[in-house]
């Protein structure tokens, strides 16, 4: 074997190794710029952003704020399967057209249980129902809030059937908005003929529906929201209660995704829900991306290492350069009609650009957004700036939290030195909310394709041509010889 072969002739490039090359454009201003974008096979967003699927980033509260911005969440898998799916259920009841199934109570039952009812599902009202299941009023916070009891029955407090707005099922969103108005009500239960409740509708939802425009939605008008699953045996019966619950997205997720055990897990995934959209990673080649299409998956995760808390290329030696990992992979996605994520090291809107330049058709963003107000992540105060905590999923803290989830029991000492992480635990700034850095970030890419001629994406992988810089190149790219303030 000539050893000297193993070594590529090819440098492997990251983002800050290159500029894109300004080139005449036609288009008036970054706002004329079209940011739309594949997520995978059969979703599409307007922003190319998603959360990563790390503790520290996306739990609902994130996943709500990403789909509202334009982009999409990613819902970590280090918890239990049932806690999963209430995070994707939360996500898909935090708006929609329509509420499918709305929570109820029967008319019977005290006051004090409402309440329960009402704080276990974050709800601001039920629908009140008789013992055969017909509706017979409403319940809001505003009738028990000044109740001389909770041990009254709700049927005592509640707005009773004779004086309730309510809609048959097949009203429109139109006149659902007039009712509601005209009647000075948040509430619209839609009700059949026979007096069953087929859904509700909520002032707080068409308003919604106004203020975020662009959001990310399924066709029912929910948010959309993805969940991670693992390669073990037991992540298909997490997988169905994610999709039962209403997860749009599947993400199998592993570290090393150009694997026997991820390409039979992907496998098995879309032979038991066929249906299922699905994205799979990790990988750094045009061969990993060729197997994982091949077995099935709607979209592909690139990047092994390039991650703000990874030290994975520093503990084991592999990994790949993200904007070479992206470029060499690029035309077999396309070819196979695949879309690419860029998964790790995006910092600003220049990686950003760079990325979908390189031919990915969205970005995975962790470090960034675990510093935002949405992220599940502990916040600290140090030297009086507040910080928030973020930690990659190999890290040995989140190793131990994996172990005590899966074990349900608390994990011993040896096992904590049995660990090798490949990960870090870190803080990074406070930032605000998500949907100010997404504003910038977005900036930063509107204006990125406006330098390159590109008015949307299909432009932008087109028009994109990199030039290599150098040291000195890099440090005249930055702020330089100036004193910041
Ligand atoms: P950024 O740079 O946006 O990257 O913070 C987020 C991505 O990093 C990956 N990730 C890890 N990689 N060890 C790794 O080698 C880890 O512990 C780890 N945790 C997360 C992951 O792909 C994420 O989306």
């Amino acid at each position: 074997m000539n050893f000297q072969e193993k070594v590529s002739p090819q440098t492997g490039l990251t983002f800050d190794d290159v500029l894109l090359v300004p080139r005449r454009s036609r288009i008036p201003s970054r706002h004329a710029v079209d940011t739309s974008s594949r997520i995978s096979r059969n979703i599409r967003c307007r922003l190319p952003i998603l959360s990563a699927n790390m503790d520290t980033v996306t739990e609902a509260t994130m996943a709500v704020a990403m789909a509202r911005a334009g982009g999409m969440g990613i819902l970590h898998r280090f918890l239990s399967p049932e806690r999963q799916a209430q995070e994707v259920a939360r996500v898909k009841r935090a708006e929609s057209l329509v509420v499918a199934d709305p929570v109820t109570i029967r008319q019977d039952l005290s006051v004090a249980r409402a309440l329960q009812t009402m704080h276990e599902r974050e709800v601001g009202g039920l629908v009140v129902l008789d013992s055969e299941d017909r509706v017979c009023g409403i319940l809001t916070r505003r009738d028990t809030a000044l109740a001389p009891s909770t041990e009254l029955p709700v049927s005592e407090l509640m707005t009773p059937r004779e004086r309730l707005i309510t809609a048959p099922p097949g009203i429109s969103l139109p006149e659902a908005r007039a009712l509601l108005h005209a009647h000075r009500v948040e509430k619209l239960p839609l009700v059949e003929e026979d007096g069953r409740l087929a859904g509700l509708i909520t002032a707080q939802d068409i308003l919604k529906l106004q203020q975020h425009p662009h959001s990310t939605k399924d066709e029912r008008g929910r948010l959309r929201v993805g969940a991670a699953v693992g390669v073990r045996a037991a992540d298909i019966e997490r997988a169905g209660r994610l999709l039962a619950a209403g997860a749009d997205l599947l993400v199998l997720d592993i570290a090393h995704g150009h694997s026997d055990l991820a390409i039979g897990m992907l496998r098995s995934l879309k032979a038991e829900y066929p249906q299922a959209e699905i994205m799979a990673g990790n990988v750094a080649t045009p061969e990993g991306v060729r197997d994982l299409a091949e077995a099935g998956a709607d979209a592909i995760k690139i990047g092994v290492g390039s991650g703000s808390i990874c030290i994975t290329r520093v503990v084991t030696g592999s990994g790949y350069p993200q904007l070479s990992a992206i470029l060499e992979s690029a035309e077999v996605a396309q070819a196979l009609d695949v879309p690419l994520v860029s998964d790790g090291g995006v910092r600003q809107g220049g990686d950003l650009t760079k990325a979908l330049a390189a031919g990915a058709s969205s970005v995975m963003v962790g470090g960034l957004l675990a510093g935002t107000t949405e992220s599940p992540g502990a916040s600290v105060i140090r030297d009086g700036r507040r910080y928030k905590v973020v930690r990659g999923m190999a890290s040995l803290s989140a190793n131990v939290s994996r172990l005590e989830v899966d074990q349900h029991r608390e994990v011993d000492p040896e096992d904590w030195e049995r660990v090798v992480p490949e990960g870090v635990e870190a803080t990074v700034p406070y930032r605000g909310d998500v949907a100010d850095v997404l504003y910038q970030l977005v900036g930063g890419l509107r204006s990125g394709m406006t330098y390159v001629g590109a008015s949307n994406l299909a432009e932008l992988w087109e028009n994109a041509r990199f030039v290599r810089i150098t040291g000195a190149g890099f440090k005249e790219s930055g702020s330089h010889d100036v004193q910041r303030i």
